[in-house]
């Protein structure tokens, strides 16, 4: 097969927008276009002002700056973009059901099904389909089956090629990934994509299995890094009734090279697009195949996480004798990690959500979230109106707005700009006692409590 000379990908997102910068920009000769429907998104990619790109990632902007306008482009001329190129990736999203069968936990694939009968329906020439979006097994069959008996007979080669980019990290990971992973069943097709990454990626990186393996194997990464985050958070709870600390059991048992020292990071919960959404999806496929024990197994990695948003929350309560009734609570981040504006299952809109329950007032500031983003989370829970959540938070774009005179901190994303704050400052404005959650082990506590603060943590 010949080397592809253009790409399509359908999707402008968080997968979509940084994989394609990489590509195009060590790809020169490869002419890259990304297309999204939604053209707010579309313009945003396209703004000469680098820092207002509709996504947050440590260095995106350099990469888009030297690619853009020479081999990346941004566009909402969808079919356009389909009939000139030669390999398309689909990075749509596809969001947990909130209807119908498998309500909850099965993934949404309605915009994947639109894509791939848009495709069809343009394709004039043959196509390389590359799915891009995490999805559940056999997606890809689907993929074809629609491909093949709607288009108008061209041959398309359906690719799986997993993401696994963690937002925050986007840029490194993709200029320096542990692994790419090709699923596909034509060698022809699976060359052209192995060429493309080949460009920086070292052969050996690239992985190339069946199809099945490779849409499972990104299920699996998933489910075992979120497994990790729920197994060391079951054991901070033990180590708060203990005695024991959290942080220096993560640290012995991280020093057996079996076992590894990353992602044992006790937090008040994982949250981001991938990990609830794929353990579901695992969970969904498992008990459709009647393995009931397998499902209920991969169901506790959430059932525990779950726990723990809620247990913070409780702490929370709890601590301040019991009613947040009116008291402030200022919350230092929103996002669901540090170095994104990501919110999507963040642990934040959880917490908040019990505090609100509780009439608590929440103060929010996040130094990438916006104000709508935060009423947006909340509304979209539809736990109470509109307006109570706007009577109930406010959202600021000060931190020290939020801190003075409030009942308490929770930390809830782990900035590194809240370990530099001036909490002596922030100690003189508070209520007292001033109570801390921090939910993250970010602060230090020696310095917290000789300020005076009465400090709590997850696992100590
Ligand atoms: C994840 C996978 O890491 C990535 O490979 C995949 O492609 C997409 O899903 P992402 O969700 O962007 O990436 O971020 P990740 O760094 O994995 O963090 C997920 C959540 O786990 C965050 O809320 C993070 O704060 C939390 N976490 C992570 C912990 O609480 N403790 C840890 O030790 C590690
Ligand atoms: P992800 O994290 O998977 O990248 P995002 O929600 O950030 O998810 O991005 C997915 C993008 O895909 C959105 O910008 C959405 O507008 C776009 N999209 C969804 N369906 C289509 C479609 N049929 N055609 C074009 N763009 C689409």
């Amino acid at each position: 097969m010949n080397r592809v000379k253009k790409i399509t990908c359908i999707g402008a997102g968080y997968v979509g927008g940084p994989t394609m910068s990489v590509i195009a920009q060590k790809n020169p000769d490869v002419e890259v276009t990304v297309v999204d429907m939604n053209q707010a998104r579309i313009a945003a990619w396209n703004n000469d002002d680098l820092s207002q790109l509709p996504i947050y990632e440590p260095g995106l902007d350099a990469v888009v700056g030297a690619a853009r306008g020479r081999n990346l482009f941004f566009s909402t001329d969808v079919d356009k973009a389909i009939q000139e190129a030669d390999m398309i990736f689909i990075s749509v999203n596809t969001p947990t059901k909130t209807y119908g069968k498998g309500k909850g936990q099965a993934a949404d694939l309605k915009f994947i099904e639109l894509c791939a009968r848009q495709i069809a329906e343009v394709a004039s020439t043959d196509k390389i389909v590359v799915e891009k979006s995490t999805l559940p097994v056999r997606t890809a069959e689907a993929l074809k089956s629609i491909l093949d008996n709607t288009g108008n007979g061209v041959n398309f080669h359906i690719l799986s090629n997993p993401e696994f980019l963690a937002e925050g990290t986007a840029v490194s990971d993709l200029h320096n990934p542990d692994r790419v992973l090709i699923g596909g069943e034509s060698a022809e097709a699976i060359e052209a994509l192995v060429q493309v990454y080949e460009a920086w990626v070292p052969r050996e990186r690239i992985i190339t299995t069946n199809l099945w393996s490779s849409e499972l194997s990104k299920l699996v990464a998933n489910a075992f890094l979120a497994q990790r985050v729920s197994s060391i958070n079951a054991i901070s709870e033990l180590c708060e009734v203990t005695g024991a600390n959290v942080d220096e059991v993560s640290r012995a048992i991280g020093q057996d090279s079996r076992i590894g020292s990353k992602f044992l990071k006790a937090s008040v919960g994982f949250g981001g697009s991938c990990f609830q959404k794929d353990i579901l999806n695992l969970v969904y496929i498992a008990r459709s195949y009647n393995l009931y024990e397998v499902a209920n197994y991969w169901e506790q990695v959430i059932l525990l996480n779950d726990h723990q948003k809620t247990r913070f929350a409780e702490k929370i309560i709890k601590t301040m004798y019991n009613t947040v009734n009116g008291k402030d609570i200022a919350f230092l981040g929103w996002a669901f990690k540090k170095d994104t504006n990501d919110t999507r299952e963040s642990a934040a809109i959880h917490v908040a959500d019990h505090l609100l329950d509780e009439e608590a007032h929440v103060i929010v500031y996040d130094p990438k979230v916006t104000a709508e983003q935060v009423y947006r989370d909340l509304d979209y829970l539809g736990t109470r109106s509109p307006e109570d959540n706007r009577r109930l938070v406010k959202v600021v774009n000060d931190p020290y707005e939020a801190l003075d005179s409030a009942h308490a901190v929770a930390v809830l994303t782990e900035w590194d700009e809240f370990k530099t704050y001036d909490w002596a400052k922030v100690k003189a404005g508070m209520k007292r006692p001033s109570f801390v959650f921090d939910g993250r082990k970010l602060l230090n506590r020696k310095q917290l409590e000789e300020l005076g603060f009465d400090y709590y943590a997850i696992g100590e």
